[in-house]
Order: structure tokens, then sequence, then C-alpha cells
């Protein structure tokens, strides 16, 4: 079956953005850089949580997605979907190398009639200012001979809720034309899909939600070391706030952000805002506080040993969970490297358990297995659901729980202590 639609990518995004369209019966094909990652797609196997395996093999048997290194494959699909990664730089500035690398091999390549859509993650302007200017290298223009327009990516890995078909989609085209053509893509594999008037207004769409999430995580993280000193349950006010049935929505602390998108995506408009003599000052004061997170959990378990006389150095501590989130392996920012490095560099004898992800390799440590009986201290860092934390507080001598798995306990039992 000769492929309608090119994604390039295969990854958190690419994959079940395949899937959907696959499963809407549009045949597709991956482009990614990665020849292992191309042959497992090819063989039906999925990397990608979300995806099951199960789900993603009869697609490639009936020949719906298959996946390629090859950019030449671009040619003659209809609509090509761009879901490659869009990280920082080491000074924190948006890198859009990848992205643009692509777009150049696609301008090489380019059709009248195509339509691109950006998807990754990026500033307002990005699609306009930067990927239109390679396209038209191609010599063919946008909006005339091609469509160009960017919808952002709503993915949470791990959620079963919302899905890539169930979340609604926003989509905003350089002109109504070009908006017109990714409306009637979309909406031949999602639910719903949301007009805007400009790619400009669909990528602030993205990063508002993301800052949304940023800022309010922020600000109870700041509440939950004020409750500390005050000698409140931070969790106790939050579940009881959430009662209320409007004007208020529920935001857990922790033990930082992580994944590929909220610790990094805000900044992002940061660097934007300065071309406008702009400060984004929320989107600042959210970054400091959940940054020093890990640094707050390093002195939280300081001060739980320090009850039972005994300091980081030379206690054996056991990290519970180090994924970013619960029930997935994805380690991406995840805040627990973080934690890690800091008891390793106050000379912690350290261990760690998680059922998702096996080892980690920049810190040379392979997961244990559960015995908390037999450290000092045991860090609860991400709650996986598979484990039992009411047992996990029986057998251990002091626990410091950051993500209120141990629930009331916490408060009752003597031994936990909580962010
Ligand atoms: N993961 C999420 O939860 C999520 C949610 C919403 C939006 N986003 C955004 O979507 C974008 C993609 O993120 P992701 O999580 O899917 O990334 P990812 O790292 O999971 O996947 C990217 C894929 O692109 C491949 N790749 C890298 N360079 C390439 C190139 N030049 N040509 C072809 N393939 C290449 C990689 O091998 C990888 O398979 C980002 O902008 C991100 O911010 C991610």
């Amino acid at each position: 079956m000769k492929p309608e639609i090119a994604i390039i990518g295969a990854g958190y995004v690419g994959l079940p953005l395949a899937s959907v369209f696959a499963a809407a019966g549009r045949s597709v094909v991956l482009v990614d850089v990665s020849p292992e990652r191309a042959a497992m797609i090819n063989r039906g196997e999925s990397y990608i949580e979300d995806v099951p395996s199960e789900e993603l093999a009869p697609l490639v048997r009936d020949g719906l997605v298959k996946a390629t290194t090859d950019y030449d494959e671009v040619m003659s699909v209809q609509a090509i979907l761009i879901a490659l990664p869009t990280p920082l730089s080491a000074q924190r500035e948006p890198d859009l190398s990848i992205v643009l690398a692509a777009v150049k091999e696609l301008s090489l390549r380019l059709q009248r009639g195509h339509l691109i859509v950006l998807e990754s993650t990026t500033y307002p302007g990005t699609t306009r200012e930067q990927v239109q200017p390679i396209l038209e290298q191609s010599g063919l223009k946008a909006g005339v001979d091609f469509h160009l327009a960017f919808s952002p990516e709503r993915v949470d890995p791990g959620r079963s809720d919302w899905t890539t078909k169930t979340t609604p989609k926003v989509v905003g085209g350089l002109t109504p034309a070009c908006t017109k053509q990714a409306v009637a893509l979309y909406s031949s594999a999602v639910d719903t899909v949301v007009e805007v008037s400009s790619p400009e207004a669909a990528e602030l769409t993205k990063l508002l939600e993301n800052i949304f999430r940023s800022v309010n995580i922020a600000l109870v993280n700041e509440l939950a070391q004020l409750c500390e000193r005050m000698g409140i349950d931070v969790w106790e006010v939050v579940d009881a706030a959430a009662t209320k049935p409007f004007g208020f929505m529920s935001f857990k602390p922790g033990p930082g952000l992580g994944g590929h998108c909220i610790p990094i995506d805000p900044f992002y408009l940061t660097w934007k805002a300065r071309e406008y003599d702009f400060t984004t000052e929320f989107i600042e004061l959210a970054g400091k506080i959940n940054e020093n997170m890990p640094y707050w959990c390093r002195g939280r378990i300081s001060r739980a040993l320090n009850s039972a006389e005994r300091s980081i150095r030379g206690s054996k501590i056991l990290v519970i969970g180090v994924s970013y989130k619960a029930d997935i392996g994805d380690m991406r920012e995840s805040p627990a490297l973080k934690v890690i490095e800091l008891l390793l560099e106050e000379g912690a004898d350290l261990s760690y358990h998680d059922p998702h992800v096996p080892e980690l390799e920049e810190l040379g440590l392979v997961s244990v297995p559960l015995d908390p009986g037999a450290y000092d201290c045991v860090a609860i860092v991400t709650n996986h659901s598979s484990i039992d934390y009411t047992q996990l507080v029986a057998d251990s001598k002091l626990v410091v729980d950051f993500r209120n798995a141990t629930g009331r306990d916490g408060v009752t039992n003597g031994k936990v202590h909580k962010l």
C-alpha cells in the first residue's frame, strides 16, 4: 500500500500519531534516523508504552504502518507531519537544529500539493520564520504551491483516559487554505479538531498549556516547603482544596519537574519574549522553584536521617522510583537523577528500585530487588502503583515520601516523613 502520510520522528509523539491514522485506515510511513527503531516497527514491535505491540503488529501486517530511514519516501505522500525533538541548548536556549535539519531534507523533496505540519513544541513564529523559508528554498511557495500549518501534540505518556484520538487537536495554518487542508487531515483520524487563526496562535496554545502546569506545580511546591516549617500536611490541604467544585484545580507537589515538555518548553517562550523587550517572570520564578526541588529533597532526607541520629554520608539509602512519573519507564529530565546525584555527592551509599527502569547507565546503577529493611532510609521519589506502600512502610526503618504514596500512614506512622 502506498503511504498517504509521512511522519518524521517515530518517538513518543510520532508513533502514537501513526497508529491513530492507521487505525482510521490511513496508510503511514514513519521516517526516523534510527535504523534500529525502523526495523523494530517493521517487525511490529513497539518501544513506546502507549502503543502496545499487539496494537502495532496488525497495522504493520496490513501495510498501514511502515518505517524507514529514507527521506525519499516522503515524495509520494500527501501530508508530512514533523514530530521531532525540540530540546534546549546547554545555555537553555531553543535548539531547533533537529527540526530544521529535517525541514531541509524535506525541502529537497517537496512536491506541489504537499501539506506540511509541524507538531514539535516550539515558540510562536517558528513555522513562519524558520520552517517556511527553508521549505521555500525548493522554489515552491507556501500557501500557493504547498500547504503549511502548526498543530501541537498533547500526548501525555501513560495516560489512558485521554488518547491521541480523543484529545482535541488544535490546528493553525499559514493561510485559510492551509488550515482547511490540515483540519481535513486530522479530522480523518482524531475526534475533535479545533481551528485557530494562525500557526503562531497554535504554537502559543501549546506553550500556555505547559506553562500553566509549570507555574501551578511551582505554587504547590513552594507551599509544601512552607507547610514543612509550619507542621501542616500539604497533601491534606491540597486534597481539601480540591473538594471545591469550581475555581480550583488540583496540582500536586513533588520532587521536581520531569519529562520532555514541562521543564523545557516554557523557556522557549522566555527566549522569544526577549526579542520583544519582555521578561516572562512567572516562567522564570516557576523554573527557579521547580529546579530547586531536588535540592530541597536532599535537605528533607538529611533532616529525616538526622531525626534517627544519622547523616547522609555513610547511610544506606534506597530510592524508590526513578522515572519522571508513575507507571512508565520514561527517564527524560527525571528529577530522580538530580536527587540521586546530590545524595551521592554527599556520600550516601545509594541504591534504587524501579520496576520500569532496570538500569541507570549514566550513574552506573542497576535496579536492586525490593528489600527496604536493609536500608537506613527509603526515599519514595516516584510512586509506581505496583509497589505495596503499606508493606514498604512496615518493612522500612525510615521513609521519606515525596509523592504521598504512603497516604494517611505518613501522618500516623512516626517513621514516615512526607514532603
Ligand atoms: N513526549 C511527550 O510527552 C510530548 C508531548 C507533547 C509534545 N511533545 C513534543 O513533540 C516533539 C517530539 O517529541 P517526542 O517526545 O516524540 O520525541 P522522541 O525523542 O520520543 O522522538 C523523536 C524521534 O525522532 C528521531 N529523530 C531524531 N532526529 C531525527 C531526524 N533528523 N530525522 C528523523 N528522525 C529523527 C529519534 O530517533 C526519535 O525516534 C517535541 O517537540 C516535544 O516537545 C512531546
